[in-house]
């Protein structure tokens, strides 16, 4: 038998979406609207939203038998956090390039002395699959505690046959073994391997004749990333492997304008990229570029405030048309957190996104970015019972304006209590 949930007397009820108005995403100026209930409940029967409403007008819910009932006593509720953006299958992590960025060295000079993402893939490789797989369960544990439902997971430190297959196994291990929906990207294109460094077409045969085949074949992977960079992977590079995943139905969804406006941007819409993620640099042309295509902008501002990098422009990108999701990017090097209250609080206190644009930004349109948006990422009857009990909180902008402290107080998942 199903169980059935309900959570009633909810302070409000955030990002909800009648039925027949349910939107694939949010762009421009509708990401400035979200429709909410005060004094809400919100009903769960096996790992689907069956109801919601006002509680004024109680329907349909008194006659249903071994029913759990919480009691919200005020508190927000909203849908779980979809995180469209992560690398948290690392061994090992990187605190002394921290030290280093702040005694003046920059990102790019770190990777130049063996640092950066090299530094992560020497240690992966060291690892077995079990050790990255405790760590990584701990990593995914710390983010669902802090709201997160859906989660994409790139691989990207190995960096050969064996360990990007590691690496996706663990991630496939994390599919099944957590109550968070996981989406898998291959990055095998994140860096030129020591191995390849004076020989980048050897190791683009590599990725494109060996890695992306067989991922495919075991069907490890979702998405096919790039890190389309100066230093890293030119458009030329970035379109051949697109196209690659997409011959083997991995959609492209990759990392761009970080640090320089390669334009890469017209590389996305021309394979039509679910999304093209970081965009701390941005050409007015490009937001232009972007505007009614099916790609999504993931902005992923703690990386901006880590790195001490340029934020997105997701104002200017806002207010022309477009929709933006935002993500955690948690990674050992450029964003050691998966913090996603952190990201809304940025995103307003930095990007000057307000707190309606952020939820819509890090929960429907994040959802979007990982093509769920049709079951995760707002309250909605029949999708997946992902959502979130704040603590007792003044209101639901408390959370990016009171940064820095946690107001999460239950999270559930698939119709569970975590
Ligand atoms: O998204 N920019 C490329 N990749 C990661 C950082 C990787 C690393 O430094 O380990 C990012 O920021
Ligand atoms: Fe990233």
């Amino acid at each position: 038998m199903l169980s059935k949930i309900l959570i009633k007397n909810i302070k409000e009820l955030l990002l909800v979406e009648q039925p027949g108005s349910e939107k694939k995403r949010v762009e421009g100026a509708e990401m400035k609207q979200m429709e909410t209930i005060k004094n809400a409940w919100l009903a769960i029967e096996g790992d689907k939203i069956v109801g919601f409403g006002s509680m004024n007008e109680w329907e349909g819910i008194t006659n249903w038998n071994d029913l759990q009932v919480i009691d919200a006593e005020g508190r927000i509720v909203f849908p779980a956090f979809c995180d469209s953006h992560s690398h948290i299958v690392y061994h090992g992590n990187r605190e002394g390039e921290f030290v280093d960025r702040i005694n003046g060295f920059t990102y790019a000079q770190i990777a130049q002395k063996g640092g950066g993402i090299i530094n992560s893939v020497l240690k992966l490789r060291e690892a077995s699959e079990d050790e990255l797989y405790e760590q990584a369960l701990g990593r995914a544990k710390e983010v669902m505690a802090m709201g997160t439902g859906a989660l994409e997971i790139k691989s990207g430190y190995g960096l050969n046959l064996e360990s990007e297959m590691k690496m996706l196994r663990v991630i496939k291990r994390l599919k099944k073994n957590t109550p968070l929906t996981i989406k898998s990207n291959l990055l095998a294109a994140h860096a030129l391997p020591p191995e390849y460094l004076n020989n980048r077409e050897g190791y683009l045969t590599l990725i494109i004749d060996k890695i992306i085949p067989a991922v495919a074949k075991e069907g490890l992977a979702d998405f096919i990333d790039v890190f389309c960079e100066a230093g890293y992977f030119t458009n030329e590079d970035t379109d051949r492997i697109l196209r690659a995943g997409s011959k083997h139905g991995l959609r492209a969804k990759f990392h761009v304008n970080q640090f320089t406006k390669s334009g890469g941007i017209k590389v996305g819409i021309r394979r039509n990229a679910l999304s093209v993620d970081h965009l701390e640099v941005l050409a007015d042309k490009e937001i232009k570029a972007l505007i009614g295509k099916e790609t999504m902008a993931t902005i992923l501002p703690s990386c901006s405030f880590f790195l001490g990098i340029p934020y997105s422009p997701a104002r200017k990108m806002i207010d022309s048309g477009l929709g933006v999701a935002l993500a955690s990017d948690y990674n050992p090097g450029s964003t050691p957190s998966g913090n996603m209250s952190f990201v809304m609080a940025l995103a307003c206190i930095k990007l000057k996104m307000t707190p309606n644009e952020a939820y819509n930004a890090a929960c429907l349109n994040g959802a979007y970015a990982m093509n769920l948006s049709h079951e995760l990422g707002s309250i909605a009857i029949g999708k997946k019972a992902n959502v979130v009990i704040t603590k007792r909180i003044p209101s639901y902008s408390y959370i990016p304006y009171s940064f820095g402290s946690n107001h999460i107080h239950q999270v559930i998942l698939n119709g569970q209590v975590v």
